[in-house]
């Protein structure tokens, strides 16, 4: 098992733009299997491979009650859309931080599975909300973006001072 380490706002590298994959080869289906369980460790319902600084067009989420469903959703496009919600979202590359978003109710995504298969997936309620949010990973966007300047940097000097007191909590027990 390998987990991989996951990116913070405001890393930079969080706002790379994914490339396609075009190469469905084992070293993918690696890293789709790392990144499931670096999410269900972490623990969280999605995650982009942006997230762990693979900047290629891949997600993983999982947002079943058990977390036995896995999915890998690579080369997403949305073709469809419906409707408005807002919804309360939280971010692994944002930790312990949550505001509300509004997105599409709705959603139908055309997309590739780890074997190059493509398929069309009709999404709605959480699984709509977590494709759209970890979509817009894969754009090097985050969620904090949908906040207001003045929230977002309040955000950015929370987590800054939550790892200051990670960091002396760390020296002192060394
Ligand atoms: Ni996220």
């Amino acid at each position: 098992m390998t987990l991989l380490t996951i990116l913070e706002f405001p890393d930079p590298r969080l706002r790379t733009k994914a490339v396609p994959v075009s190469r469905f080869d084992p070293a993918l289906a690696r890293l789709a299997k790392d990144m499931l369980e670096t999410m269900y460790a972490a623990p969280g319902i999605g995650l982009a491979a942006s997230q762990v600084d693979q900047h290629i067009q891949m997600l993983v989420l999982d947002v079943s009650e058990e977390k036995n469903a896995p999915m890998v959703i690579i080369n997403p496009r949305i073709i469809a859309s419906e409707g408005r919600e807002t919804c309360q979202e939280g971010c692994l590359s944002v930790p312990g931080i949550f505001a509300d978003v509004e997105r599409a109710e709705r959603i139908r995504i055309e997309a590739q599975d780890l074997d190059g298969k493509t398929f069309e997936l009709d999404a709605d309620g959480l699984l709509a909300v977590c494709i759209q949010h970890e979509m817009d990973h894969l754009a090097g966007k985050l969620f904090v973006d949908y906040l207001s300047p003045l929230k977002r940097d309040m955000v950015r000097k929370k987590l800054e001072k939550q790892r200051r007191h990670a960091d002396s909590t760390l020296t002192a027990s060394a």
